[in-house]
């Protein structure tokens, strides 16, 4: 049996037993230790991904995501953290965010970790200039075969890992499932989501459909304390040739090569860069080594990479 149906289907008779979102999550630890000890998941999980249409040809985002399964009640994505040329750790990957009314479960599946800092909720400390206080709940490496639980509105950061790190992320929302999770989840929505939103949002519906409409979720730090972003301002996409790079080291990297014949069949369709596709399966097959890549602005952006002393420097102890 494929190892996703397999572990997919124990998450949901976790989340119809629990008696609410929370006791979910909690039930869920022992699982996800469990399939952060099985390579198969991840095989699995890789090879279903592979056979995607146009899977070869996306662009390049600083992590790269393999979406396992989007149920009603949760939805499991494969998180893939690539490190720094020089393997720095000193710089945030992102700006400190927090998901709204979603909980998060995310466990080490692969690799050495990266540093996870939560911050308490943010306290508005100055409504005129936008100013927030935050504080320093905690930090600790997210090593192998970890999980961490990051509640609703709670600001979290994850620094870079100096390689290869592969977390399994398990999202919910933190109410109840209800009908709007099912027509969310519906065929006809299914891989539309940013289209349901942009419609949905301008006529008002987003609370009716419960959509998570992202305002105040990012904040980064100022001399003062610090700022929130209004609207979240995503990295800017990488060439699809550094993306190319960074996928073929998870599958190199995680020792996947198997998984070859299942990308030549992707050749049948029209690949953007089959000249760096082609030379990327020779490595794979030579055990050449292939390195990751991150792209022009995924390390420079102000207000979502920053290192640990400028974060200090805004903390109110
Ligand atoms: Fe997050």
């Amino acid at each position: 049996m494929d190892k996703v149906d397999k572990y997919v289907g124990k998450v949901k008779e976790v989340f119809s037993r629990a008696p609410n979102k929370h006791a979910a999550h909690e039930s869920s630890w022992e699982l996800l230790e469990e399939i952060s000890y099985d390579s198969g998941f991840l095989t699995d999980a890789l090879r279903r991904h592979l056979r995607l249409p146009g899977v070869l040809n996306r662009r390049h985002y600083p992590v790269v995501a393999i979406p396992v399964v989007s149920h009603p009640s949760f939805t499991m994505v494969l998180n893939c953290w690539i490190p720094q040329p020089d393997s720095n750790t000193n710089l945030s990957t992102k700006a400190i965010h927090h998901h709204g009314a979603l909980l998060l479960t995310t466990t080490n599946i692969f690799g050495i970790g990266y540093e996870h800092w939560i911050f308490t909720k943010p306290e508005l400390a100055d409504p005129d200039a936008r100013l927030f206080t935050l504080r320093l709940d905690g930090h600790r490496l997210h090593g192998p075969h970890q999980a961490a639980f990051v509640d609703s509105q709670i600001p979290h950061l994850p620094f870079y890992p100096s390689e290869l790190t592969i977390t399994l992320a398990l999202w919910s929302n933190s109410l109840p499932t209800s009908w709007k999770d099912y027509v969310k989840k519906a065929p006809i929505f299914r891989g539309r989501e940013e289209q349901l939103r942009r419609i949905a949002v301008p006529l008002g519906l987003a609370k009716a459909l419960d959509i998570k409409v992202v305002q105040d979720f990012d904040f980064f730090p100022v001399p003062e304390g610090f700022k929130p972003m209004r609207e979240r301002r995503e990295f800017p996409l990488g060439p699809n040739r550094d993306y190319l790079y960074s996928l073929f080291h998870v599958i190199q990297g995680t020792g996947n090569e198997s998984l070859t014949s299942i990308i030549e069949e992707q050749l049948r369709d029209t690949v953007d860069d089959r000249v760096t596709v082609d030379m990327l399966l020779g490595a794979l097959k030579s055990g050449t080594p292939i390195y990751p890549r991150l792209s022009e602005g995924h390390t420079n952006q102000p207000h979502a990479n920053f290192t640990k002393q400028q974060l200090q420097q805004s903390l109110t102890m």
